[in-house]
């Protein structure tokens, strides 16, 4: 596939078909992953490839099974989801987020080494291992994409990165930051819709 086939074909997508990924297949994504750029050239990661169903659930189980619809609203209010797209993107995603990942055909843990404390940073370059990984993950969902795959993604919350590590084990110098499921997308997957931009409208040649 062509690679602004894939960067348009790329979305998010939440709902998988009960399908096994081949181990080429995640090799070739992952290897992907691996040739994203790097801020320190040293490309120090890792990707846990969780396959067994029992880790799976184990992983999973701290992760919300769904949302009432009050406490829906009252997210979207918390977090002063404004824009009625965005708000309705949040209403398609929240319920799903540990369905998504449990449905998924393999879970993708990523992991950058980190050498400072990530959540306070002394200045923007102590962020570039974790801007570097993010390229990594965007080249996993490209490479996805262009196998016919799909990709949701979560990034953790409260304590769920430190329980992750407990359950897949990973050294305390790794820091993780997501969950990507990869998997067949169902036929009539929902896919929400992305916010429409003009190219033109976001281009500021020369000076703003
Ligand atoms: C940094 C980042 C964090 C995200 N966190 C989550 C998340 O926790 N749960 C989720 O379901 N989707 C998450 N997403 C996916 C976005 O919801 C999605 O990319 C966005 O709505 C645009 O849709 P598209 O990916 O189909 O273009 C995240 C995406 C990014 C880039």
């Amino acid at each position: 596939m062509e690679v602004f086939e894939a960067i348009e074909k790329r979305r998010t997508v939440r709902e998988f078909e009960n399908e096994s990924i081949s181990q080429e297949i995640i090799e070739k994504i992952i290897n992907a992953g691996l040739q994203a750029p790097t801020n320190d050239h040293m490309r120090d990661w890792h990707y846990i490839v969780i396959r067994d169903k029992n880790k799976t659930l184990k992983l999973l189980d701290i992760i919300p099974k769904g949302i009432s619809d009050e406490d829906m609203e009252q997210l979207i209010k918390d977090w002063n989801l404004k824009d009625s797209e965005q708000q309705s993107c949040y209403r398609n995603a929240v319920p799903k987020q540990q369905k998504m990942l449990l449905e998924a055909s393999v879970i993708v843990i990523p992991l950058l080494k980190q050498k400072t404390d990530i959540l306070h940073p002394d200045n923007i370059s102590h962020l570039n291992g974790f801007a570097s990984i993010w390229c990594s993950i965007e080249n996993i969902f490209l490479a996805s994409t262009a196998e016919g795959y799909g990709c949701a993604l979560r990034v953790p919350l409260g304590n769920e990165g430190e329980y992750a590590r407990e359950v897949l084990g990973f050294p305390n110098d790794y820091f993780m930051p997501c969950f990507i499921g990869i998997g067949r997308p169902k036929a009539d997957a929902d896919v929400v819709k992305q916010k429409d931009i003009t190219v033109k409208d976001r281009i500021h040649w020369d000076i703003w």
